[in-house]
């Protein structure tokens, strides 16, 4: 069977490996404490689930019409991105999308030609180099530093950008990076590609998900230029735990959002019509479950935090946003008689039958994530348990 050029070039996933040991170890019965999930370990809240119940009584089961999103979907969505990113979009302005991830996709799509360079800071979310290459587009990578809690700065963004730059992927809070951008960060970052043409993904899946006192700034609302560059990416996944739901959405200028929409009206003709009226509940519902599955994540983000960098050979910045922990482990590698991270997760899965993340997923090697969206006990029992194999500080 031959396969496309295109499909042959996508990257099998790095993590594959040890996903796949640690399910066949599950399977025979070894308890293993897993910190791999992406999503949060908390049902969606009752009002939202009850309200695309509803939906369906109603008969909303048809497509949805149009195939871009639901009018009650696109003006609740305008109404949270006023209410709380202080950005004002039209609801023409506003893709409701299969997910974020279709969402991100359809974006690329509609903007990247061939050769086209998207400047993609390190660590990065696993799927954005695999789509620009889907794009036939190309990566250039920009690594943050330790002493820069592994953002990346305004000179390093600037020294990226050539004649070929095309888009700027920013992602805050970070998956897997756990930091969050200061509004100046952000600022900084705005003025770099403001005279230049250059569109700014905005992945701010996690923009709720945000701990201690942190701020956070949408990158639209830098300034008017940075409004009129930015494409502000969402979804109820990880805010209202609706991972499943597949509903995500963009807002941004709508030329661009136009041509999503067409590639969307060929391809997934959008998200199903109840879980819209899930979308609506969910933004302009009672916001208070939302907070509570946040406390808890700052809870468990200030434990794990303290407890692996009380490990020899760990270094971890405090996590600020999302729900990943993203520690510096090399430090550890020569204990464990290894010299990269899926060899590292590998051996940690083995010995301690914890199961981590390699970094190398995310484009940083020396690193592994560890996802606390995993009850209290879990945690501790997992962190006991690569305290007792890597030893204490
Ligand atoms: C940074 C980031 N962007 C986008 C997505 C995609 O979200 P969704 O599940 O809504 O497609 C995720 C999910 O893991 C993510 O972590």
């Amino acid at each position: 069977m031959k396969l496309s050029q295109r499909v042959q070039k996508l990257a099998e996933s790095a993590t594959l490996a040890v996903s796949a040991k640690a399910a066949a170890m599950k399977k025979q019965g070894i308890d293993v404490v897993s910190f791999g999930a992406g999503e949060p370990d908390f049902p969606t809240p009752e009002h939202i689930r009850a309200a695309a119940k509803a939906a369906l009584d109603a008969g909303h089961t048809g497509y949805a019409k149009p195939a871009s999103g639901i009018l009650e979907a696109k003006q609740a969505v305008c109404a949270k991105l006023k209410r709380e990113n202080q950005l004002d979009y039209e609801p023409s302005q506003v893709l409701i999308t299969v997910g974020g991830k279709e969402a991100l996709y359809l974006a690329c799509m509609a903007v990247l030609d061939p050769d086209d360079e998207v400047i993609l800071p390190a660590p990065y979310w696993v799927s954005y180099p695999e789509q620009i290459q889907l794009c036939e587009a190309r990566s250039v990578v920009v690594e943050g530093l330790e002493n820069n809690g592994y953002k990346v700065t305004a000179d390093q963004i600037a020294e990226a950008i050539t004649d070929r730059t095309r888009v700027l992927i920013f992602n805050s809070p970070s998956n897997p990076g756990g930091f969050t951008y200061s509004p100046d960060e952000v600022k900084a970052i705005a003025d770099v590609v403001a005279d230049r043409n250059i569109l700014v993904f905005s992945d701010e899946m996690y923009d709720r998900l945000i701990y201690r006192d942190q701020r956070f700034l949408s990158f639209a609302a830098a300034s008017p230029r940075a409004f009129a560059q930015a494409l502000t990416f969402n979804a109820g996944s990880k805010t209202y735990s609706m991972t499943g739901w597949r509903v995500g959405y963009v807002a941004g200028p709508e030329p661009v959002i136009k041509a999503m929409a067409k590639i969307q009206s060929q391809t997934t003709s959008g998200t199903a019509t109840f879980n819209q009226y899930g979308l609506v509940e969910a933004l302009n519902g009672d916001q208070d479950p939302a907070e509570q599955m946040r406390r808890e994540f700052e809870a468990r983000a200030e434990y794990m935090h303290e407890r692996l960098n009380a490990l020899a050979g760990v270094r971890c910045v405090r996590p600020t946003g999302a729900f990943y922990a993203f520690p510096n482990v090399s430090g550890a590698y020569a204990k464990l008689g290894v010299s990269n991270s899926i060899d590292f997760s590998a051996k940690v899965l083995e010995e301690a039958h914890v199961a981590l993340v390699p970094g190398i997923a995310f484009g940083m090697d020396a690193h592994v994530r560890l996802s606390f969206a995993t009850s209290m006990a879990q945690i501790k029992k997992g962190l006991d348990r690569m305290e007792e194999l890597l030893g204490k500080a």
